[in-house]
């Protein structure tokens, strides 16, 4: 073949074009780290199950890139393990997102890598208001103590509630929801009696459950992370004469699905305000659970499930719209908006939080006799009243 300056020209813009092909479908890796092992494992093993089946239902491509995740186990509230996972998955496994972080502590000490790293975070739960100030690449999809607690003082004051104790786990989240409920609650004519602060590590309740029961308070307000403590002060709750005494109890995640089943009837009559039930009534719902359930058989999803959902919704938005230019998805994420299966969410472009509803909810037995939280009233758009940017 006689070599012209054409021919030069045609194999040199072939290889130029498959180089920039390359370059343009690269695997994307997404970092989670989360709690795979220890009492909180709930924690890893929502999140993954929930992202397998977000992958089930899209596909694991997004705009020709390949997208890839990657699970680190942190074992649990654990701020140097979180940072040392973020540094590998970064340096060593060169992920473009990160995303998981069940626990405040564990999100807060990632806050300096993903600015110097300029690479996009998606908290799956962790809901500290503040959390988002400290890194300009945090964005969150699950909820803050704040958005919960107001409304939830809100409702307690129309709906008889006078007098409350707050009771909640010692650590940023407990603070951010004693301290929004009780401002709330005060301005719409209540009183708060006592904030008593737990200790994080604990599950064993009976001595404030006797405080509260001798405070004169007529409803307990509540925040404890997920997992055992929130089942343990729930059945601490009952088994200490409170429900008897008529002691009203409002919380948030104390119900959650992942410990529901266990509580048994006990549980039934607790009003929680949350951002996600199981029992959404939701075509999108309907079709998160049946594939849950097709690729997890007996798995309950719970908020958890939902952060995760959402989260990997906005991971493969940020993908589409940036790849892996972390710069240009955290400003593709801000004001997004979607339909997840708890209702409509949107990224507020200045908390980087989602709004979204918050439910009024009561423990009640279905028709096929399985506890569920039923939503009875909805707070639309809430978005983080934490937040002071
Ligand atoms: C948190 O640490 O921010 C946290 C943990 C568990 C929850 C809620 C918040 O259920």
């Amino acid at each position: 073949m006689k070599i012209t300056r054409f021919t030069l020209y045609l194999v040199a813009s072939a290889a130029f074009s498959m180089a920039s092909t390359f370059a343009q479908a690269e695997t994307i890796k997404v970092g989670v780290i989360a709690t795979f092992s220890g009492p909180n494992a709930i924690w890893g093993k929502q999140f993954r199950e929930a992202i397998d089946v977000y992958v089930a239902q899209h596909g694991d491509e997004v705009s020709g890139h390949k997208v890839q995740f990657i699970y680190k186990d942190v074992g649990g509230p654990n701020a140097d393990a979180s940072k040392a996972a973020a540094q590998e998955l970064l340096v060593r496994e060169g992920v473009k997102y990160l995303a998981g972080f069940d626990f405040t502590p564990n999100a807060v000490a990632v806050a300096p890598l993903t600015k110097q790293a300029k690479v996009p975070a998606v908290i799956f739960n962790a809901a500290t208001s503040s959390i988002n100030k400290q890194s300009d690449f945090f964005l969150r999809t699950s909820f803050t103590l704040t958005q919960l607690a107001q409304p939830a003082a809100e409702w307690a004051a129309k709906n008889g509630a006078k007098k409350v104790v707050t009771a909640v786990s010692d650590y940023n989240p407990g603070i951010d929801a004693e301290t929004a409920f009780s401002a709330s609650f005060e301005k719409n004519g209540g009183a708060v009696l006592e904030k008593i602060r737990m200790p994080l590590q604990t599950n064993d309740f009976a001595p404030f459950m006797q405080r509260i029961k001798s405070s004169g308070a007529d409803t307990v307000f509540t925040f404890l992370p997920v997992g055992p403590a929130t089942f343990a002060f729930t059945k601490a709750y009952n088994e200490n004469g409170l429900k008897a005494a008529g002691i009203s109890f409002l919380g948030g995640g104390e119900t959650d699905e992942t410990t529901l089943d266990a509580l048994g009837d006990q549980a039934i009559g607790l009003v929680t305000a949350y951002h996600y039930s199981d029992a959404h009534d939701s075509a999108l719902n309907k079709s998160f659970l049946a594939k849950l359930q097709e690729l997890h058989p007996g798995s309950r999803a719970n908020m958890a499930s939902i952060g995760a959902y959402d989260g990997a919704e906005l991971i493969y938005r940020m993908i589409k719209a940036a790849g892996s230019d972390g710069v240009k998805a955290i400003e593709a994420a801000k004001g997004m908006e979607w339909e997840s299966p708890r209702g409509p969410v949107k990224m507020d472009p200045v908390s980087r939080t989602v709004v979204q509803n918050v439910y009024l909810r009561r423990v009640e037995k279905g028709a096929d006799g399985k506890l569920v939280n039923r939503e009875f009233a909805t707070v639309p758009n809430v978005p983080d009243l934490g937040f002071n940017p």
